[in-house]
């Protein structure tokens, strides 16, 4: 599974890069502005076209997603193309970022624009990556008008459901992806939790042969990564804080502190000779 970095804040992207494990970035809207405002509160002056030029610079070498802000297709569809011009040409790695549906009301006329201006973009050429999905047939339809990526939101539909339970959860905690019991399994529709929602999503695609990959979003703990994984997603895009945590388990930790402690010092001393006589391994100096 790849693994990308949902954020807009460029020293988090720095970071993430150097790990070597970097597989993309996604950002929306609600991302650049906490990144704008958190250079703000320091006093700093945020130019956008510079600060994102910066950005994609430096995840040069894997995809950046960027969102439109449009509701109609026709703004969806402009803004894609303006975006994709002005900011592919600086490493060519920028995906569109469209909503499958951008209806601010669900009695507006516009539940196709974002699926209508999805086809148009990707007639272009453009790689579009296919956000807010909450249902697997909005990944069908996402899919199926040509976009590249779909991002079911897994974290915010395990927030819907815990919204119908009585009992007070912070939005990090793990949900069970077999569902949360409250007598009855509570659902939204069918899903039982955001995870089921991603292997819902990884079926129905694959089921048909659709070529767009699903990358699982809005994850918040090490747990649901697992899982989007064992679900079957292609990507998952975890904010810095997990990417953070992924590694980190107390086992590992006293294992080391065990294996540190151990080392003798004819050990030791069997790095020190090599760095002093100079290794014939390349690298070892
Ligand atoms: O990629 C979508 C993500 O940024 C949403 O995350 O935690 O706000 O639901 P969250």
């Amino acid at each position: 599974m790849k693994i990308f970095l949902d954020s807009a804040e460029l020293e988090e992207v720095e970071l993430a890069a150097s790990y070597g494990i970097l597989d993309g970035v996604t950002t929306n809207p609600s991302l650049i502005k906490k990144a704008v405002s958190s250079r703000q509160q320091r006093g700093e002056d945020v130019d956008l076209q510079a600060y994102l030029h910066k950005l994609l610079e430096t995840a040069a070498d894997v995809p950046v997603s960027l969102e439109v802000i449009g509701t109609r297709r026709e703004e969806i569809e402009k803004e894609g193309i303006f975006l994709f011009g002005q900011f592919n040409p600086i490493a060519d790695n920028v995906t569109i970022k469209v909503p499958v549906n951008p209806a601010l009301s669900e009695d507006g006329d516009n539940h196709y624009a974002g699926v209508e201006a999805i086809k148009a973009l990707a007639d272009r050429g453009i790689p579009v990556n296919c956000t807010l999905v909450f249902t697997p047939e909005q990944a069908l339809l996402g899919a199926k008008a040509g976009a590249s990526i779909v991002s079911p939101f897994a974290g915010r539909l395990d927030d819907y459901l815990r919204e119908q339970n009585k009992q007070i959860f912070d939005k990090k905690d793990y949900f069970p992806a077999d569902g949360l019991k409250q007598g009855d399994v509570l659902d939204d529709n069918g899903l039982v939790s955001g995870i089921d929602l991603v292997g819902q999503c990884v079926d129905i695609l694959a089921e048909f042969g659709l070529a767009a990959e699903v990358l699982a979003a809005s994850l918040r703990n090490t747990r649901q990564v697992r899982e989007a994984a064992l679900a079957g997603a292609q990507i998952a895009t975890l904010p810095f804080e997990v990417i953070s945590r992924l590694l980190v388990h107390p086992k590992t930790i006293e294992g080391m502190q065990g294996f540190t402690r151990d080392v003798v010092p004819e050990y030791a001393r069997l790095f020190e000779e090599k760095k002093e006589k100079g290794s014939r391994i390349q690298g070892f100096e």
